[in-house]
């Protein structure tokens, strides 16, 4: 069994989910991790008894990686990757893979050297499996529509602390780019592509705080039905991720781990064993499937089930809302001064 010698970059908050699944795999080791605040590194280092550096340059200088986990704000990602890619070494991206189209470009060009995944990891939900599945049945007739609420709570300090959310420049975004992102990637996965969007975005709780949105709507059309979202990050807590897939003889509904089928006579509802919770349990639990599938495919050189071609859709759907809500809502911040 290869043993993959990892890089972890970014040692913040998401960085120890994946310093601890990576951990636990059999076939990897984390050899190094690096940023730019040196205690988090070495905070990281000392916990995993690896290397510590203060800039991704450094580490891959230094170090003979296999592959790097980018575990940094969402505007780095992209030049990462590339940089990465440069020295042949495969990249495991935390989402959002790109801010822009620019961005995008950059990144396929990246992608076609070295293997690249994108942690979509809540498409590793059971529940989410199981609802594909029977749709592909088709035991309940065809999609007719869908609708999704994010509601979760992102406070002024989450933003002020982080020196990096908030900003268009850094973040791309913030409610959909940053929380609800997941959300529209199942929806796109379970129903198609989008050929329609019209989007929303406002500022509620955070206005004046961040110059992007805390709360999107939108009016999209995935794989020819329409579909109703919503993300904020004005409530009062984390709540469960609703989504809702109707078709013509029932509902599907899931909704934290567990999924109802809802007919006119009878709700069913399924709950499935799942992984232990490494993070914050309303992500998913989903980071230990997707990395160790992401090393499956590395060592077998089959395709990754969330490789860059795979999150396509997604990202020119994310991208077509921000070109429609980022506009109204830059004017409206800027009228009120
Ligand atoms: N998949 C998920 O469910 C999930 C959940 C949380 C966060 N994330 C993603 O993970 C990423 C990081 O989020 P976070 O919450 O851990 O943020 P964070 O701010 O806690 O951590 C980011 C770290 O990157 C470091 N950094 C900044 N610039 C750097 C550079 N040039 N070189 C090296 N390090 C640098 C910062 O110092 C910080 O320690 C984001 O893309 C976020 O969207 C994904």
């Amino acid at each position: 069994m290869h043993l993959f010698q990892v890089g972890i970059v970014g040692c913040g908050g998401i960085a120890r989910v994946h310093a601890a699944v990576l951990h636990q795999l059999p076939d990897t080791n984390i050899a190094a991790c690096a940023d730019i605040i040196p205690e988090r590194a070495e905070a990281l280092a000392a916990q995993y008894g690896c290397r510590a550096y203060r800039s991704m340059e450094e580490m891959l200088d230094a170090e003979r990686l296999d592959s790097v986990h980018l575990c940094t704000p969402h505007a780095l990602h992209t030049p990462m990757a590339v940089a990465a890619a440069r020295r042949g070494i495969a990249v495991f991206t935390e989402k959002p893979p790109v801010i822009s189209h620019e961005q995008w470009t950059q990144l396929e060009q990246a992608a076609a050297q070295v293997p690249l995944g994108v942690c979509f990891q809540n498409r590793y939900n059971p529940n989410v499996q199981a609802a594909k599945d029977i749709l592909e049945t088709g035991q309940y007739g065809a999609l007719t529509g869908a609708r999704a609420f994010i509601t979760w709570h992102r406070d002024e300090s989450y933003y002020r602390d982080s020196g990096w959310r908030g900003a268009w420049a850094t973040e791309g975004g913030s409610a959909l780019i940053n929380q609800a992102i997941h959300t529209l990637d199942l929806l796109v996965r379970l129903m198609g592509p989008a050929d329609l969007a019209e989007t929303h975005m406002v500022n509620h709780h955070l206005r004046g705080v961040i110059e992007t949105e805390d709360t999107v709507e939108a009016y999209l059309r995935l794989g020819g039905k329409p579909v109703l979202f919503f993300a904020s990050t004005a409530y009062a807590a984390d709540a469960p991720v609703l989504i809702e897939l109707q078709a013509e003889q029932a509902a599907l509904r899931l909704e934290c781990d567990a999924l109802e089928i809802i007919t006119g006579h009878e709700t069913q509802r399924r709950t499935f064993d799942l992984p232990q919770t490494l993070g914050k349990g309303y992500w998913g639990n989903g980071h230990l499937p997707c990395i160790r599938d992401f090393y499956h495919s590395l060592a077998s050189g089959k395709p990754f089930r969330n490789d860059l071609a795979s999150v396509r859709d997604t990202v020119m759907l994310m991208l077509a809302m921000y070109d429609q809500g980022r506009k109204a809502l830059a004017e409206k911040n800027a009228a009120e001064g």
